[in-house]
């Protein structure tokens, strides 16, 4: 078990107090997101949702729900950008919100419910801003004690073990409650562990089993490694110091190995600035994956790989000679992060490197090597019972958009034939990320639907898209409409119930 004083250096990878040169570049509260929205539609995303809590019966169905379509897809995202009149200066800010599309009976109903965290009660009973979060310094900002203090839960989720979670990735997972959505506690996998951050994409295998990452940044910065069983209880638990070492969103697993992929935008302990500030472009770095066996996390081993920074994997996979391949949607510098998603909460949408869908191998004997480079992609998705195993297919938000990051297309990418078919929304509708949700009687990997948000802009709606999974080239089967906008939002989950 982890030795818990290995980590009261943890507060030192909070955000740090604010200087007042950031405070001037900032201008935090100088707009907000619904002002931002009149001279742009597409910022409405931004804009936050119209109440804490939404609530409608059934959207309007355009087209034909697939009778086979049963559950419910949860989203998260950043929701609360402006509060006791003050606007946050980068996206990954907003208190996180949890959106739930249902589907039975033949339609579809929505909740949508902020969740009042621990970090976001204290704001309102205080009335105004406590804490700098992550990229915008708050005056008199409260004390960070511990990651937790900011945790804003905004990132993804999983329903695993019964559990349903919100995702962060710099503190701990929140527990959810099914029934009312409400916040309802930090999530610990057991002693020692309360409190420590546990990543947006922890890997689901088919059988269950969950593993999962997280990063303490500070003086000596540390990788924690978590291996969680199908009943929910912690196997394993270990702690290894990388350096340097900066945010790292997600990762890969593969039937032997997890692979870490360290991007060289590291932090630099001790700079002053928030926490985004403390980071440091180092592209002769490289970027670093490292590889550890599954069965023993003192098992590891280092590959180098071209400088470049990326947020998300679809997939990997190791074949009978020890071969790693995954693909990685990634970019040429960390703009869209440093630059891009301050600038679309200042009302201005800026072009960033694109993320190219680009594919990666790693063999046995240390050598890499880039195997395949596509277009403009993110938010790549796989059946997720391929988790590690050998996929044919990847789904993904493609093509070139305007501004670059902003993908307008819907694509799925057929890794054996190495095509890709696509459909692109018609302007004023810009998709989110897709989830695939196999059908009930699925044979073929891609037997099943393609699930995701779109936000219709131009008319002010958000609203759901089902595709076939097997022709996503012919557009939607149907598209369901909710007669109010949501927040442009992250990360999604299809269940059952
Ligand atoms: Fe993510």
């Amino acid at each position: 078990m982890l030795d818990r004083r290995q980590f009261l250096f943890a507060a030192a990878g909070c955000p740090v107090a604010a200087s007042p040169l950031l405070s001037a570049i900032a201008a935090p509260g100088s707009e907000n997101g619904a002002a931002a929205a009149r001279s742009d539609p597409r910022l409405l995303g931004w804009a936050g949702p119209l109440a804490d809590r939404l609530d409608h019966p059934a959207l309007t169905i355009e087209g034909r729900l697939p009778p086979g379509l049963q559950g419910v897809l949860r989203r998260n995202g950043p929701a609360v950008h402006d509060r006791h009149g003050f606007r946050y200066g980068h996206w990954f800010e907003g208190d996180g919100m949890l959106q739930e599309f249902r589907f039975a009976g033949g339609g579809v109903s929505h909740r949508g419910r902020v969740l009042m965290t621990p970090k976001l009660r204290r704001e309102d009973a205080a009335g105004r801003r406590l804490y700098t979060v992550f990229a915008t310094p708050v005056e008199d900002a409260a004390p960070v004690r511990r990651p937790d203090d900011v945790n804003v839960a905004n990132v993804s989720v999983l329903d695993h073990h019964g559990e349903l979670l919100a995702l962060w990735e710099g503190g701990s997972a929140s527990i959810v409650a099914r029934d009312s959505l409400d916040w309802a506690g930090f999530k610990s996998w057991g002693h020692g562990l309360e409190g420590l951050p546990f990543t947006a994409h922890p890997k689901v295998e088919a059988d269950g089993t969950v593993w999962a990452f997280g990063y303490v940044l500070g003086e000596k910065p540390v990788l924690l490694l978590y291996h969680i069983g199908p009943d929910g209880r912690l196997v394993k638990a270990r702690p290894v110091h990388v350096a340097p070492l900066g945010m790292v969103h997600d990762f890969v697993v593969t039937r032997r190995h997890l692979v870490i992929v360290i991007p060289p935008l590291v932090h630099e302990h001790g700079r002053a600035g928030t926490f985004l500030d403390s980071h440091v472009w180092r592209p002769e770095l490289g970027s670093r994956a490292l590889v550890v066996s599954k069965d023993d996390f003192d098992d590891r081993r280092w590959a180098q790989l071209p400088a470049g920074f990326g947020f998300h994997h679809g997939n990997g996979w190791e074949d009978a000679g020890g071969v790693i391949r995954f693909d990685h949607c990634v970019a040429a510098d960390p703009r869209i992060v440093t630059d891009s998603l301050r600038d679309v909460m200042r009302g201005r949408l800026s072009p960033a490197a694109p993320d190219h869908y680009t594919r990666f191998a790693l063999f046995p004997d240390g050598r890499t090597r880039i195997e395949e480079e596509g277009g403009p992609a993110e938010f790549p998705r796989i059946a997720d019972r391929l988790t590690g195993l050998r996929n044919r297919y990847v789904y993904m938000l493609a093509g070139a958009g305007d501004p670059n990051w902003l993908l307008p297309s819907v694509a799925k990418r057929d890794l054996e034939r190495g095509t890709e078919e696509s459909f692109t929304f018609a302007a004023g509708i810009l998709p989110e990320e897709h989830v695939f949700v196999p059908s009930p009687d699925a044979r073929a990997e891609d037997d099943g639907w393609l699930v995701g948000t779109v936000l219709a802009h131009e008319r002010g709606v958000s609203g759901i898209t089902v595709f076939d999974a097997r022709r996503i080239a012919d557009g939607p089967l149907a598209y369901g409409w909710l007669p109010y906008p949501l927040p442009r939002a992250f990360h999604g989950q299809f269940s059952a119930a």
